[in-house]
């Protein structure tokens, strides 16, 4: 699908965001592997989400919907079937790195697919600790989809991860979950951690250090489990914001965990005014109210630690840092080059094509700004977030642009084109 669209001179009003996709990953998943009713509400509306909710059908998992919320009906992970077919996880990495930790503790064959473009991102992350546990598995080329898990007993390890990845951590904590002995995973810098925090609530034996977790075999029990609004998402809106002096946007209901806000840090960096309000907490997860108002931005340097906490929004930092003064220097990202696509590759393409200065590094971008841009034919690389990100880069271009391929952005926020139209005030 094509969309046409024109420039904006800012954004306002007040708005919600779909629920977030990696909490809602994880309520699933969970929520299957506890005893009793989960209820959850607020759950991604999302491609990615529906393949998680596809395979735990499969497995035998029981789903329904009651009024608003989704509820999964847990009997314990001992209540989950061999399935009949390959489990299709589309294109969500999250669901084929989570499902291979709890597939690897279940005593039955089973295998994980995904589409071309999961077919193409590395396993091995994931495939290295769960042998170390005793899983048997096979890929191709021992490294890529389609992966075929023979799970049963496993044993505690001490995983020190080489990636800087909340998926592998999560795959070796569901399979600590079912082994005998403790697990601990270290990580070089600390990544989202909704998978400890959902454990935590449900009453999982697990303790977290700074950099270090240790889980060991237990039972969930069910609560419920409300999703805030996805920061992700979000951040297509407070980016845009941010860099068009004059908006005034809030974005209500919003989980500013903040191992996934170091967007924020940076915007602040670069001049924008952004406050939250209403802080609570909902199942272990902070949730908030943000409010940005535009500003003239000024470039960034953006590198080591903080990557993973803006991993995802990155490609929405390269589109504003167009329009800021001066040189912003993204850097330590390569994790960047094997998401849904190559996000720099893909984003320095674009945005070139938008007229930007941009310079690709093996590892990230320098962009210098700031650069009037001309509408253009822009490329979705079917990646959601190349999608999102080039419109909102679109904003700042005169005249019309055009992405190919914006059905993407459904992966993880389906209504965004009409959601940003609602909020744009055309120049
Ligand atoms: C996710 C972790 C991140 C992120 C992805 C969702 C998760 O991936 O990019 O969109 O839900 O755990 P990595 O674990 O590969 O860094």
């Amino acid at each position: 699908m094509i969309r046409r669209f024109g420039s904006a001179k800012a954004l306002k009003g007040g708005i919600r965001v779909p629920g977030d996709k990696s909490i809602s990953h994880r309520a699933l998943i969970l929520g299957a592997l506890a005893h009793g009713k989960t209820e959850i509400e607020g759950l991604s509306p999302g491609k990615d989400v529906e393949s998680t909710r596809r395979c735990l059908a499969a497995l035998g998992v029981e789903l329904g919907e009651e009024g608003r919320a989704l509820v999964v009906e847990g009997k314990g992970p001992g209540a989950f079937l061999p399935p009949s077919r390959p489990l299709d996880c589309g294109n969500s990495g999250t669901t084929m790195r989570l499902l291979a930790g709890v597939l690897a503790g279940r005593p039955f064959r089973s295998t994980l697919m995904g589409d071309s473009s999961l077919s193409r991102r590395p396993m091995k992350r994931i495939i290295r600790p769960l042998r170390l546990m005793g899983a048997k598995i096979s890929a191709r080329d021992d490294d890529f989809a389609p992966l075929t898990i023979q799970g049963g007993e496993l044993r505690g390890i001490h995983y020190e991860m080489e990636v800087k990845s909340a998926q592998v951590k999560s795959c070796v904590l569901l399979a600590g979950l079912q082994a005998q002995g403790e697990t601990q995973v270290s990580e070089p810098s600390p990544s989202r951690d909704h998978t400890e925090r959902l454990l935590r609530y449900l009453g999982a034996p697990i303790s977290v250090e700074e950099k270090s977790i240790r889980i060991k075999y237990g039972e969930l029990q069910a609560r419920p489990i409300p999703v805030p609004g996805d920061f992700s998402s979000a951040a297509f809106f407070l980016a845009a914001a941010a860099a068009l002096p004059g908006s005034e946007l809030t974005l209500e209901d919003v989980g500013v965990n903040p191992t996934r806000t170091g967007l924020l840090d940076v915007l602040r960096r670069m001049g924008a005014e952004i406050s939250l309000s209403g802080e609570r907490e909902a199942a272990g997860e902070p949730v908030a109210d943000i409010r940005v108002r535009g500003k003239e931005l000024s470039a960034v340097e953006v590198g080591g630690e903080i990557i993973p906490r803006l991993i995802d929004e990155l490609p929405v930092l390269f589109s504003i840092a167009t329009q800021a003064e001066g040189e912003t220097v993204i850097r330590d990202a390569a994790e960047l080059r094997v998401k849904e696509s190559d996000r720099i590759a893909a984003m320095a393409e674009n945005l070139r094509r938008l007229g930007a200065n941009v310079e690709e590094l093996p590892d990230g971008l320098v962009i210098r700004g700031p650069t009037p841009l001309r509408g253009a034919e822009l490329h979705g690389f079917s990646d959601h977030r190349v999608v999102m990100a080039c419109a909102v880069a679109g904003l700042f271009a005169s005249g019309e642009t055009v992405i190919e391929g914006a059905e993407w952005a459904e992966i993880s926020f389906p209504g965004f084109f009409e959601l940003l139209s609602e909020v744009c005030v055309a120049r």
